[in-house]
């Protein structure tokens, strides 16, 4: 806890080796549901990069991987209320298949809200959503996780592919941000 990036941090919520152990029980969950198909993962760039590398290597099943860009918080904590879908997937990995729309964190819920409907309108056979974490806050748009690792409080959170201004996507574990760094640009 001595590396640059450890310094910004001020408190770790879930280690490496529990998250690994989050990993492995929704990896099990979906090898179960999704065997007998070629389902499609596709990640919301940039927050669910290490979770979805992490997460497929987990499941030797036949699947597909593709990405769309989704962004909404700007250089903020705060969500700025709309959602830019960017780079979308090719429409032959996703036409009549089965979906599994992977973010990093399931927060106001407009982000797989607005991804959920474009895969749908595609061509998804069906779309289920993955996220490493879900924020127990009250959502404004219906939008649910149908599967996720774990579950934290209403805090703002880094590492593990998740940043502040741009920051901090590669610390392995997940923390919270040291307060005196966060600038809170409601
Ligand atoms: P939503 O659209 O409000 O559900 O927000 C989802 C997106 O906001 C995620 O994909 C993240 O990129 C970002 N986000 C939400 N909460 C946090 C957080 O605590 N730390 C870092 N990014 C977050
Ligand atoms: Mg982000």
């Amino acid at each position: 806890m001595d590396a640059p990036l450890d310094r910004d941090v001020e408190r770790v919520l879930l280690s490496e080796e529990q998250i690994r152990a989050g990993l492995e029980r929704l990896a099990q969950q979906l090898l179960t549901d999704y065997s007998s198909d070629e389902p499609c993962l596709v990640a919301c760039l940039r927050g669910s990069l290490v979770f979805t590398a992490d997460l497929i290597r987990r499941m030797p099943i036949r699947l597909r991987v593709d990405f769309l860009h989704a962004s909404s918080y700007g250089n903020a904590t705060v969500s700025k209320g709309t959602v830019d879908l960017r780079l979308l997937p090719d429409p032959d990995e996703v036409v009549g298949r089965r979906v599994i729309l992977v973010d990093d964190i399931l927060d106001s819920g407009r982000t797989l809200a607005a991804a959920r409907r474009t895969l749908l309108d595609l061509g998804a056979s069906d779309v289920k959503t993955c996220v490493f974490l879900e924020k127990r806050v009250p959502r404004s748009v219906e939008a649910r996780a149908d599967y996720k690792c774990f579950e934290i409080g209403d805090e703002f959170v880094i590492g593990y592919g998740l940043d502040y201004a741009g920051r901090y996507r590669n610390l392995p574990y997940l923390a919270a941000l040291r307060r005196d760094l966060v600038q809170r640009a409601r």
